[in-house]
C-alpha cells in the first residue's frame, strides 16, 4: 500500500500539530485540520503557510467529540490517515478538571474512531506522552515500562492507548501508532511558528524565555532536592521539529506490522533544570535570575526515554541540539512577545 497523502489532523493549530503541519506540508502531504481553538489561535495556519509556501486543503473549527461533525468532514474529504492530537494537556489542571480531561482526552479519541470507522478510515497516529510512566527509579524508560499514571491528564492518555490497542486486536483493519512524547520544546527555526498556548500553565521553557525578556523577575526551581546530579527535576527535552518530523516518519510505517504500536520520542539525555536554564542563558546571551522552592506536586524526579526502539524500527532519530531547541524558542519570543495574540 503507497503511503497515505491526504491526512486528517485534529489540534491542528496546537503547539505540535502546527510545526507537524508544515512538516507534512513540506513533504507534499493534503492536509485536512480540525481544532476548536481552546488552546490556540487560527492565527497559527496563516504562519503554517507562510513558512510552507503551500495551503491547507481545508479547516475547520469544531469539537472533536462531535462525532456528526468529524463525520461530516470526512464526507467531504478522502482521508487516509488521521494524526490525533487534539486534547487537553495540562497536568496540574487536570488535578482540578478530571472530569473535563477524561471526557475531551478519551471521549474526543472514540468519538473520532467512530467517525473514522464510518468512513473507511483506520490509520491513527496518537499523542500520548511519557507522564504515562509515572515515578520511577529507571534511567532509561523503554516502552515496555509499566504505565503509572499519577494525575488524570497521564491517566486519559493510558487510557487512550489501552482503548486504542484493543480496538486493533477486536478489528484488525485498524492500525495505530502511538508516539510518546517526552518534553517537546523549541520552535519553527523561522521564528513563525511557536508555542503560544491560551493562558494556563507555563512549563519550564516558555518560563525561560518570559524571564529572559524581563516579563517577569526570575524562574522559580521547583525543588532542588531531588536524586538528580544537582538536585533539579531531569527530563529529557526534544526539539518540536524533531516531534513533527518522526510523525512524517511514522506515516510511512503503517504497514509495517499488524496492531498498535508504541514509540517514545525523546532523545534519550536528561537534563536538569539548572542545566536548561545555563543553556538558555547562554543561547540568548542573558542573566536569568532564579529562586528554589518546594518541589512542584505530582512532579516526578526524573524521566528520559530510552529512544531506540524508534531508531531500531523506522531508522531515525531526533538530530537538533539542546542549544538549538533554546535557540529557536527564543527567537519565536522575541518575534512574538505575545504569541499570536499581537
Ligand atoms: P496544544 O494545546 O498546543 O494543542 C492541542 C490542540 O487541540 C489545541 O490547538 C487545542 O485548541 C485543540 N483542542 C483541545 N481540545 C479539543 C477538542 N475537544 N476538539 C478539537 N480541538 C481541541 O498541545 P500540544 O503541546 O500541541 O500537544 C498536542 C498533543 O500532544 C496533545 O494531545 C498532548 O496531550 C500531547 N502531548 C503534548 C506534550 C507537550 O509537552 N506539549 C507532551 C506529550 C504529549
Ligand atoms: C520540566 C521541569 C519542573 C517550570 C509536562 C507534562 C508532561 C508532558 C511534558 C504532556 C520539571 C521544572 C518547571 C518552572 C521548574 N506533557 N520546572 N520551574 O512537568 O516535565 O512535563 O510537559 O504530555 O506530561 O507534565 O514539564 O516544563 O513543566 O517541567 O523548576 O517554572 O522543570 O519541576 O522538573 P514536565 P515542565
Amino acid at each position: 500500500m503507497p503511503a497515505p497523502s491526504t491526512i486528517l489532523i485534529t489540534g491542528g493549530a496546537g503547539f505540535i500539530g502546527s510545526h507537524t503541519c508544515v512538516e507534512l506540508l513540506d513533504h507534499g502531504y493534503s492536509l485536512v485540520a480540525v481544532d476548536d481553538y481552546s488552546n490556540s489561535s487560527p492565527q497559527a495556519y496563516s504562519r503554517v503557510q507562510r513558512i510552507a509556501d503551500r495551503f491547507l486543503s481545508a479547516v475547520y473549527r469544531l469539537d472533536v467529540r462531535n462525532t456528526r461533525a468529524v463525520s461530516d468532514v470526512l464526507d467531504h474529504h478522502s482521508v487516509d490517515a488521521v494524526v490525533h492530537f487534539a486534547g487537553k494537556k495540562a497536568v496540574g489542571e487536570s488535578m482540578r478538571k478530571p472530569i473535563e480531561y477524561y471526557d475531551t482526552n478519551i471521549g474526543g479519541t472514540t468519538s473520532l474512531l467512530r467517525a473514522m470507522d464510518e468512513h473507511g478510515v483506520h490509520q491513527m497516529v496518537f499523542s500520548s506522552s511519557c507522564s504515562i510512566y509515572g515515578e520511577t527509579d529507571k534511567a532509561l524508560l523503554s516502552e515496555q515500562d509499566p504505565a503509572r499514571p499519577t494525575n488524570p491528564y497521564a491517566a486519559s492518555k493510558w487510557a487512550c492507548e489501552q482503548i486504542l490497542a484493543d480496538v486493533c486486536r477486536l478489528r484488525p483493519e485498524f492500525r495505530v501508532l502511538s508516539l510518546r512524547y517526552f518534553n517537546p520544546v523549541g520552535a519553527h527555526p523561522s521564528g513563525l511558528l511557536g508555542e503560544s498556548p491560551r493562558g494556563g500553565e507555563v512549563n519550564l521553557m516558555p518560563r525561560l524565555a518570559q524571564v529572559a525578556d524581563g516579563e517577569r523577575k526570575s524562574v522559580t526551581v521547583y525543588g532542588d532536592d531531588y536524586a538528580t546530579p544537582d538536585g533539579t527535576g531531569v527530563r529529557d527535552y526534544i526539539h518540536v521539529m524533531d516531534v513533527a518530523e518522526a510523525h512524517r516518519v511514522a506515516l510511512e510505517h503503517f504497514d509495517d506490522a499488524p496492531g498498535m504500536r508504541v514509540f517514545n520520542l525523546g532523545v534519550g539525555e536528561g537534563t536538569s533544570v539548572l542545566e536548561l536554564l545555563a543553556v538558555f542563558g547562554e543561547t540568548c546571551g542573558r542573566d536569568i535570575p532564579y529562586t528554589v522552592e518546594d518541589r512542584r506536586p505530582g512532579d516526578v524526579s526524573e524521566l528520559v526515554a530510552d529512544p531506540r526502539e524508534v531508531a531500531h524500527e523506522w531508522g531515525w532519530r531526533p538530530t537538533r541540539d539542546l542549544a538549538a531547541m533554546c535557540r529557536d524558542a527564543w527567537r519565536f519570543r522575541q518575534l512574538n512577545p505575545l504569541g499570536y495574540a499581537d
